[in-house]
This record gives C-alpha cells, sequence and structure tokens, in this order.
C-alpha cells in the first residue's frame, strides 16, 4: 500500500507541481520503507520553469541514491559493522544509511545534512521505520564521540573530498559508500566490495553509476 507524507509532499510542491512524497520499500532492502518521490511522476512532462528550479533545488533526500541502498544492505546483513556503536550518517538524505544502521543494533544514530528538508525527511523515515536517528544540520553539531561513521554518495561534489580525511580525524572507522569516483585513492581508505543498484525512484542514469563500492577507512 502506498501512502503519502503531507509535510514531505508539500516540500516537494513547492517545486514540482505534481511530486509526493510516497511510502515506498526498498528492492534491495525490503526491511526498509522510505517517503521518496513518486514513482509515477512525469519526469518526460516538466515544463522549462521546473527544470529550473529543480537545478537549484535538488531534493537529494526524495530519492534513495544506489549507494545508500548498498550501504544499508550490508549493514542490515553485516550488523557487526554497527551493532552497540555509536553512528553518524554524513549526508543523511532520506536517512536510509543511518536507519539501517539503528535497524541493525547501533547503540545510537545520528544523521547530518546541510538541506533542512534532508533533516524533516530522516526524521520522517525513522518514524517510519520505527526507530530512533537524532538529526542535526551541521557536522560540527556533532560533538559526542562516534564510533563509526557512514558516507553514502556524497562525493558527487569534488569539493566534499577533504572530508574524508576529517572523518578519519573523528572516529576510528569510516564506511563510504560511491558510485562516482573513477580512482578513488584516499589515505587510510580501502576497497571492500562492489555491488550493483540504482536509484530509487529509477533516474536511469548511466550503467557506471549503477556500479557502487564500498571502501573502509581506518
Ligand atoms: C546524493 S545525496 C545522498 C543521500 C543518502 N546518503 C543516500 O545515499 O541516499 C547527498 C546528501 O549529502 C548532503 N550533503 C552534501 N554536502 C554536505 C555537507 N557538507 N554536510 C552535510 N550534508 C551534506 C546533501 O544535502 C544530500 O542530502
Amino acid at each position: 500500500m502506498t501512502d503519502s507524507h503531507p509535510a514531505l509532499t508539500q516540500c516537494l510542491q513547492q517545486h514540482l507541481r505534481h511530486a509526493r512524497a510516497d511510502s515506498q520499500c526498498l528492492p534491495q532492502v525490503p526491511d526498509l520503507r522510505l517517503y521518496l518521490l513518486n514513482a509515477d511522476y512525469p519526469q518526460q512532462q516538466l515544463s522549462a520553469e521546473e527544470i529550473e528550479a529543480v537545478m537549484h533545488y535538488p531534493a537529494y533526500w526524495a530519492f534513495c541514491w544506489a549507494s545508500g541502498q548498498v550501504l544499508a544492505e550490508f549493514l542490515l546483513g553485516n550488523p557487526q559493522w554497527v551493532q552497540g556503536k555509536r553512528v553518524l550518517d554524513f549526508g543523511s538524505g532520506s536517512g536510509v544509511a543511518g536507519i539501517a544502521a539503528a535497524k541493525a543494533g547501533a547503540a545510537r544514530v545520528i544523521a547530518c545534512d546541510i538541506d533542512p528538508d534532508a533533516q524533516i525527511a530522516t526524521a520522517a523515515n525513522a518514524a517510519l521505520n520505527g526507530v530512533t536517528v537524532e538529526v542535526r544540520g551541521d557536522y560540527d553539531e556533532v560533538d559526542e564521540p562516534i564510533d563509526i561513521i557512514l558516507v553514502a554518495d556524497v562525493l558527487y561534489d569534488r569539493s566534499n573530498f577533504p572530508w574524508l580525511a576529517r572523518f578519519l580525524a573523528r572516529a576510528p572507522q569510516v564506511l563510504v559508500a560511491d558510485s562516482r569516483v573513477k580512482d578513488f585513492e584516499f589515505p587510510g581508505y580501502r576497497f571492500l566490495k562492489q555491488r550493483q543498484s540504482c536509484t530509487l525512484p529509477d533516474l536511469d542514469e548511466s550503467a557506471e553509476f549503477r556500479e557502487v563500492r564500498l571502501y573502509l577507512g581506518e
């Protein structure tokens, strides 16, 4: 059954008249549901104004990115990575990675995202899945000790690369899920595994962005 989240739908409709934030099941992580852009959204019929608005307001939180879905699947299949730990989901978007960590038995999960609408989405999605995730806007507001940082699809912007060194200075372990960086070589990080996925709803991105690689920093 599909139901829509009124406040998140309102956020979307400021820019996309026909959009809804519908509760959807994740194909690779059937234990999780998220409020995401309605799958039947008529993407081909966007007006020039709507395209312009989307460029200026990319509602990342209204999608579950391929990397987020793979990281969530990995954590639920391998809960020892987060069980009993204090977890930070950086660039949480919908909150998919942090919510999976909470479901996998994390002691505490904090999610941070600079987009205020993503903070609303993360809180709504945590409630939808019956878990507790604390939401923050700014990374520097997180002053609690953290055991592991989750980073899913945040390296689409090269200006975010320096965060990888900051994370290692902040926590003993960092799990990065990424499909954007071709030659991922950062000191302290090593390749763990690769898995295919796609963004939900499907943005029909090219094949290379469906190959998600997981890296461990420690
Ligand atoms: C492509 S989305 C990925 C969302 C989610 N992790 C997933 O995999 O579905 C990237 C998110 O990172 C957030 N972000 C980008 N730079 C950030 C920063 N410096 N601090 C916190 N969040 C950031 C964006 O607002 C966006 O919600």
